[in-house]
């Protein structure tokens, strides 16, 4: 993802997956919500790969992955229910952290605390991410691992549950979390993931040898990267490509391409500074005709204008070599569509490369070149001739900014609704 997330990652990782053996997640959780939609059905997937949906592709959540157990064995379930065989594709490391109902509890006690102080939500998904990733670092995490280990997993539980009360009760005004039911969740958890836990690392590894095909899934997107993005309005994981590596144990050389998806205009939900936001009748046409709407928490996704500076930033950070570009077809009805191509801060000077320092970047006031707009239905496009020539001329104008093919067009919601020339 070059943006906020939501650039469509989901939808372009089911496609490309007819390309490959195996789809991995690397970094988030179940904050993520990649929306699938197959002869017309609507899949949200939010933990597991979105390579589920082909049947013999291998599916593996590495150890950069943070994982709620008893989420996870939810959407095992929902997917069954609809016919798929999860059980004896999926492997999830042994050293995902695991994410428990503390986690999620700090994470909306920490967003009510914010609000009410004046020191402004962050407006997570308040499912226990960030928390969940301070375990982590903290080097105090439960692991996947330590769902084998019952005696371990109890002596760990109890040390971390005495941690979060002590802040839940003392600092959040929420109240403390009982030690039994966690556990016994947990125990119960692992014994139905059990069979499906192993070395992710290895496995890639193994495949890697054999020269398959391997396709890494990022979730949410550049500028909500915790080093990169719009600190402090960011997730708590690296969203950057960079992570593919240390999310799952393959080297940086392993990685032939890099396969950025950005949005033909940009959306962002939860707080924080966006430059080309719109508050006007073509945000809300963008958000109408884009149905921008959360697929995990169901917010109305701010709208605005496609942004070079942060495109060609994501691009420089993440090292893309091709870029898919979605939802062209929402842009179908503008008499003109604008992308920004440089910012302006507070002092008035010219900016064409993104600032690194916060407080410029809130201050920064994007600057337009327009083109003409297009009016017909880009639905049945499958071919780049397909595309009128206004529709044509404005993802030229951006592969031209940004120095990069775009190799990929999406030009509706359904599976075969691409217009397709990626490099394998
Ligand atoms: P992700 O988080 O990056 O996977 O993106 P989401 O699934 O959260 O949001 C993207 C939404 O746009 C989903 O509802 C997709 O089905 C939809 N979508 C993806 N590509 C296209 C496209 O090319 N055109 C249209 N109209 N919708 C698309
Ligand atoms: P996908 O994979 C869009 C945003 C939240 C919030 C910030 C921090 O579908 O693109 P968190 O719960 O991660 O601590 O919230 O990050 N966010 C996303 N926004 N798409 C996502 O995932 C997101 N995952 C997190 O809205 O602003
Ligand atoms: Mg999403």
């Amino acid at each position: 993802g070059t943006q906020w997330g939501d650039e469509g990652k989901g939808k372009v990782v089911d496609w490309l997956t007819d390309h490959a053996a195996a789809v991995v997640r690397f970094q988030g959780g179940h904050n993520a919500g990649h929306t699938l939609v197959i002869r017309g059905v609507k899949t949200a997937l939010q933990l597991i790969p979105s390579g589920i949906m082909r049947d013999g592709v291998a599916c593996f959540i590495g150890n950069g992955v943070v994982v709620d157990p008893a989420h996870l064995l939810g959407e095992i379930g929902r997917l069954e229910a609809i016919g798929l065989d999860v059980r004896s594709r999926l492997l999830i490391s042994e050293s995902c952290p695991l994410i428990l109902p503390f986690h999620a509890e700090l994470d909306r006690a920490r967003e009510r605390l914010r609000e009410t102080s004046g020191t402004g939500k962050i407006g997570t998904t308040g499912k226990g991410i960030g928390p969940a990733y301070e375990d982590k670092v903290g080097r105090r995490a439960l692991r996947v691992q330590d769902l084998k280990h019952p005696e371990r997993f109890a002596t760990k539980l109890r040390e971390l549950l005495e941690l979060h009360n002590f802040a839940l009760v003392g600092q959040l005004g929420a109240a403390a979390l009982e030690f039994e039911p966690i556990f016994d969740a947990a125990m119960q958890a692992g014994q139905s993931l059990r069979p499906m836990i192993g070395d992710v690392g290895y496995a890639l590894h193994k495949l890697h040898e054999r020269g398959a095909n391997i396709l890494f899934e990022g979730a949410q997107g550049t500028l909500l990267d915790i080093d990169h993005g719009t600190y402090p309005f960011v997730t708590s994981s690296n969203p950057t490509a960079g992570a593919a590596c240390t999310g799952t144990g393959i080297g940086p050389t392993r990685i032939d391409r890099v396969l950025g998806v950005t949005k033909a205009y940009v959306t962002r939900v939860g707080e924080g500074p966006f430059p080309t936001e719109l508050d006007d009748d073509d945000g809300r046409r963008m958000m109408e005709r884009g149905n921008e709407f959360g697929t995990t928490t169901g917010r109305q996704r701010r709208c605005g204008w496609l942004d070079l500076v942060a495109l060609r930033y994501a691009v420089r950070l993440s090292g893309v070599t091709q870029l898919a570009l979605t939802k062209l077809d929402v842009l179908s009805g503008f008499d003109r569509v604008r992308i920004a191509i440089r910012y302006r801060d507070r002092d008035g000077q010219a900016l064409s490369d993104f600032p690194y320092h916060q407080t410029v970047f809130h201050g920064c006031t994007p600057e337009y070149e327009e083109l003409p707009g297009w009016h017909e239905d880009l639905s049945g496009c499958r071919e780049p001739s397909d595309l009128p020539p206004r529709a044509r001329d404005y993802v030229d104008a951006i592969a031209a900014a940004v120095q990069v093919p775009i190799t990929l067009i999406g030009t509706g919601q359904g599976r075969h609704q691409v217009i397709d020339q990626v490099e394998i």
